[in-house]
């Protein structure tokens, strides 16, 4: 499937809904170069050191946490309306006990500019390199929110990433 690089804020208002309901993937791969996806609802595109930039969020706990540490690259691909079933896939198994991609039938392909490869399967991709990354610390966070998202003290590194380029397969508009 060809891709075509499209202004890095086309799908932004997509995104967003899907981050609120049904998620995205976060795709790395480690040292070892086997892709993993995950599936993400917390991150955000935006702009930062006159940069495009696309923020996530990765518990410790997580295999894509090493991936992550890692790889100096990683995709957010952004799913079809029929890919519900590989969200849920990916957003509930570890790819420390699963192949995703093998599991949930889906095509790992290099990225453009990149090492890291992103989904075939999904009709837009963003491509991102690690500029900056934060860990999150205990008693920093508004208290009440601490309290609830982090009772097992499974604190998130917040990874952000300096967007490449976004590409868009052909018809993308209508599958997203
Ligand atoms: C809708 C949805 C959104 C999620 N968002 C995140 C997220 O933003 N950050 C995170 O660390 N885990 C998130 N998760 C959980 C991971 O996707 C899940 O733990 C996954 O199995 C981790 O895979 P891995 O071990 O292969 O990295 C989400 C799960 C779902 C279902």
């Amino acid at each position: 499937m060809d891709r075509e690089k499209v202004d890095t804020f086309k799908y932004v208002r997509e995104m967003n809904e899907l981050l609120k309901d049904g998620g995205l993937f976060l795709v790395a791969e480690g040292r070892d170069k086997k892709p993993n996806a995950m599936t993400i609802g917390w991150g955000f595109l935006g702009t930062m050191w006159a940069k495009p930039v696309f923020v996530t969020a990765v518990r410790h706990s997580r295999h894509t946490y090493r991936l992550m540490e890692e790889a100096k690259s990683w995709t957010i691909c952004v799913p079809s309306k029929g890919m519900a079933a590989a969200l849920e896939f990916c957003g509930t198994k570890s790819g420390r006990d699963f192949d995703k991609f093998r599991e949930m039938k889906l095509t790992a392909k290099k990225g453009v500019g990149v090492d890291a490869p992103y989904i075939e399967e999904c009709p837009v991709h963003i491509e991102c390199t690690t500029v900056f990354k934060t860990d999150m610390k205990p008693g920093q966070l508004e208290a009440g929110i601490e309290g609830e998202m982090y009772k097992t003290r499974d604190f998130h590194m917040l990874y952000f990433g300096e967007v490449k380029g976004v590409y868009a397969a052909k018809d993308a508009e209508k599958l997203v």
